[in-house]
């Protein structure tokens, strides 16, 4: 007999709305959760003793989780799951996802904040939960900040600063942002590195960028609570500007940005660890138009309520 899982459990997405990079150097950053994060289900192997299995058809996942086994992944899921104390065998472990994978849209988050739940179950509390999912982000890049197991695990809008405790923040208007995969993919390990690398080099210049960004945020928050939207729109430009500056955006994103505005944003930004994954834009009048613009990359529309 095996040490038992919940059958199932579930965790959210996340875009973040303005922060990235800075938050890893302790400047706030804010950030939405998805409703289409994952879903995952457990059942028992035939067999008590056969590797634990991690099948997500979504992200063409098809898993052993041995102990040797040198697949990022089944590294990670293996270090929440010593975490928590749980199995290491027995078990078959199906998720669901609406998410693309590796875009910057916090599925690894998702995937160990509900891994963590199959063990923990239902009532477990969201810091015991974000603590055993970031055992599991180590494995993917070695000092995360955390945002992204906390949204994955509590949902909302979260003001997010490191070793804080997070502040839940509501919309006066309804936000309507717009995710524009780029369809490349991107490892944020590399691109916390390359900003760090900038910042080592040229630090008089590099740390007033990261400040800036994370003003960015504080003023970002006051036009998300007061439903300000050209103000955010105007804060998702210059957050784009700095990032380049941080050297973590590429000519597609530029372009992307470039056209998300031609078509009617607000303002537009890359999201997340940049040089790849997604573009997000906060839409006009007309979101259509927007979606429109950019027919082959499966824009996902998310309108964020106002509470
Ligand atoms: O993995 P992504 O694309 O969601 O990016 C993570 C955001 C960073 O600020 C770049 C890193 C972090 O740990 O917060």
């Amino acid at each position: 007999m095996s040490i038992p899982l919940h059958p199932r459990a579930e965790a959210h997405g996340k875009v973040i709305v303005l922060g990235e990079h800075a938050v890893v150097y302790g400047y706030p950053a804010v950030a939405a959760g998805l409703p289409q994060g994952i879903v995952l289900e457990a059942s028992p192997r035939p067999d008590p003793r056969l590797p634990i299995t991690l099948t997500i058809p979504a992200w063409d996942l098809d898993l052993e989780l041995h102990p040797g086994s040198d697949h990022p992944v089944a590294r990670a899921c293996l270090e929440v799951l010593a975490h928590c104390d749980g199995p290491v065998t027995g078990w078959a472990i199906r998720g669901s996802s609406a998410l693309p994978s590796r875009a910057g849209l916090g599925s690894s988050a998702a995937l160990t904040v509900a891994l963590a739940r199959l063990v923990y179950g239902p009532g477990a509390g969201v810091d015991d939960v974000v603590a055993a999912s970031l055992a599991g982000e180590r494995v993917f890049h070695g000092e995360p900040s955390g945002l992204d197991s906390r949204v994955a695990a509590q949902g909302g809008v979260l003001r997010y600063v490191r070793g804080e405790p997070p502040r839940q923040i509501r919309p006066g208007a309804p936000l309507p942002l717009c995710i524009i995969p780029s369809g490349i993919p991107r490892s944020t390990a590399d691109q916390v590195a390359r900003c760090r690398s900038r910042l080592e080099h040229l630090p008089s210049v590099v740390r007033p960028v990261l400040i800036a960004v994370g003003q960015a945020v504080e003023s970002g928050i006051h036009a998300i609570e007061h439903g300000d939207l050209d103000t955010l729109g105007i804060l998702f430009d210059v957050a784009h500007g700095l990032l380049g500056a941080l050297d973590v955006s590429s000519p597609a994103l530029d372009r992307m940005a470039a056209d998300a505005r031609a078509a009617g944003a607000r303002g537009a930004k890359l999201t997340g660890a940049g040089c790849g994954g997604c573009l997000l834009a906060l839409a006009g009048d007309a979101p259509d138009r927007l979606t429109a613009a950019f027919p082959s990359l499966r824009p996902l529309f998310v309108e964020v309520a106002a509470s």
